[in-house]
């Protein structure tokens, strides 16, 4: 009887145990989850994933690493989207892809799935970025914004302040960098979508711009000239930047010379504070400004972020959105901002003490976010890219001079945008 009642027991356990597995297996949606960035960005992240999963046991999340260069990324996106892949299901898209992707038919519209208040309470700006034709097809994820950051400990040493203009950057360069055996100011300038950053930022601060408000190109203008010119001489002239800038200095490897204590000023996106508080040679030494002017314009910097969409063509849309609901929320935005110096796109997020205390520019970006400078919102943004990156990195390599430069972009640029208007 004992035997028949052991056996049973076996049995009916034996039962149960199938029936859950066969129930999980069966209910948990394996999202993937489509994301380039750097190595602690990537580790973190995944620690975010798990709490995901724990609050949510029904869906597995696979995290697709693609390189963290922006045109990589992008590379990657036109071949599996354009083969029209159905396996990816969030991605981590740069802001300025969502209108060439919005209106190749890739990403899912959002407008439904958000309520208004929730909509409202981002920044204002991620509204120009994130809409195309009238549709919401990204919410955005983490800000980020150009920024100065130099060398406090030196500059305290030679009772200097921060620069307001490039001149006065070029004047500081001059006093300290000979001294201390170091290069002045690092920026990025290799052909890529960053050295476009640094040209918006430049041609910006000097009151130039590529395309106005009403679609007109205005790339060929004498501010304009003014700011590719000094972008050349920094590097060829004054000699305060590398003269590998234009072969080599990309985000990553401007930010390794600054952390390896071989330069004074940098131009970088938020990222770099964070890596530069955990790096002891560092800590205590960088302070963050605007970046600088020329005398008669005003700190430009360029917009940069990282949105999240979801897969037009993926079969696990309520499931994505659940993904993006949490990464996005305020708790996590948070937490992503203090342990990554992620700029939260949440407006209630920039008065929080905790964050304030850990990211002293907080309020800087606050206010250059109102002004700040944003990349053509376009489908052919790509090609508008490609020839910017292509001439201006010619005059920084001394293979052509600033007129010639701009005048063939502006060229180029009216030839792309007729050829868009007639398709
Ligand atoms: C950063 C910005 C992104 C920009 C890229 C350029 O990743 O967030 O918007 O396109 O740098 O390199």
């Amino acid at each position: 009887m004992i035997k028949r009642t052991l056996l049973l027991s076996v049995y009916i356990l034996l039962m149960l145990w199938v029936v859950y597995t066969f129930l999980r297996t069966k209910k948990t949606d394996e999202l993937v989850f489509s994301i380039g960035a750097g190595t602690k960005e990537i580790r973190f992240i995944k620690t975010l994933i798990d709490k995901f999963e724990a609050e949510n046991p029904a869906i597995k999340v696979t995290l697709n690493v693609l390189p963290a260069p922006t045109d990589q990324q992008h590379h990657y996106y036109i071949t599996t989207c354009g083969a029209k892949n159905k396996d990816v299901d969030v991605m981590r898209i740069d802001t300025i892809w969502i209108a060439e992707f919005a209106s190749a038919g890739w990403l899912e519209s959002l407008g439904n799935y958000i309520d208004e208040e929730d909509r409202a309470s981002f920044i204002s700006v991620t509204e120009k970025i994130n809409v195309f034709q009238g549709n919401l097809y990204a919410i955005p994820w983490n800000a980020n914004i150009g920024l100065l950051y130099y060398r406090k400990d030196l500059l305290e040493k030679y009772n200097l302040q921060p620069p307001d203009t490039w001149e006065e950057l070029i004047d500081i360069c001059i006093k300290i960098s000979p001294t201390e055996s170091m290069y002045g100011y690092l920026w990025q300038g290799k052909q890529y979508e960053g050295l476009v950053c640094n040209f918006i930022e430049f041609i910006g601060s000097n009151n130039g711009g590529i395309i106005d408000d009403t679609g007109r190109i205005i790339v060929d203008s004498e501010q304009n000239k003014i700011a590719l010119d000094f972008m050349h001489d920094l590097i060829w002239e004054y000699r305060v930047s590398p003269q590998n800038t234009h072969s080599e200095l990309m985000e990553e490897s401007s930010r390794h010379l600054f952390q390896q204590g071989k330069g004074l000023f940098l131009r970088n996106w938020t990222y770099v504070w964070d890596l530069c508080q955990e790096d002891p040679s560092m800590k205590g030494k960088v302070g963050v400004s605007q970046l600088p002017k020329f005398s008669h314009g005003k700190p430009a910097s360029v917009y940069g972020g990282w949105h999240l969409a979801i897969n037009s063509r993926s079969e696990k849309k309520k499931q994505a959105w659940q993904l993006l609901e949490f990464l996005t929320s305020e708790k996590v935005q948070k937490e992503l901002a203090l342990n990554l110096s992620w700029i939260p796109s949440r407006r209630s997020l920039y008065k929080d003490p905790e964050l304030l205390e850990k990211l002293p520019f907080l309020p800087l970006v606050e206010t250059a976010l109102k002004d700040v400078q944003i990349r053509p919102n376009l489908p052919y943004y790509q090609w508008v890219s490609d020839v910017l990156q292509k001439h201006v990195n010619k005059v920084l390599s001394n293979q052509a001079n600033s007129d010639v430069a701009l005048r063939t972009i502006n060229a180029k640029l009216e030839g792309i945008k007729s050829e868009f208007a007639e398709n």
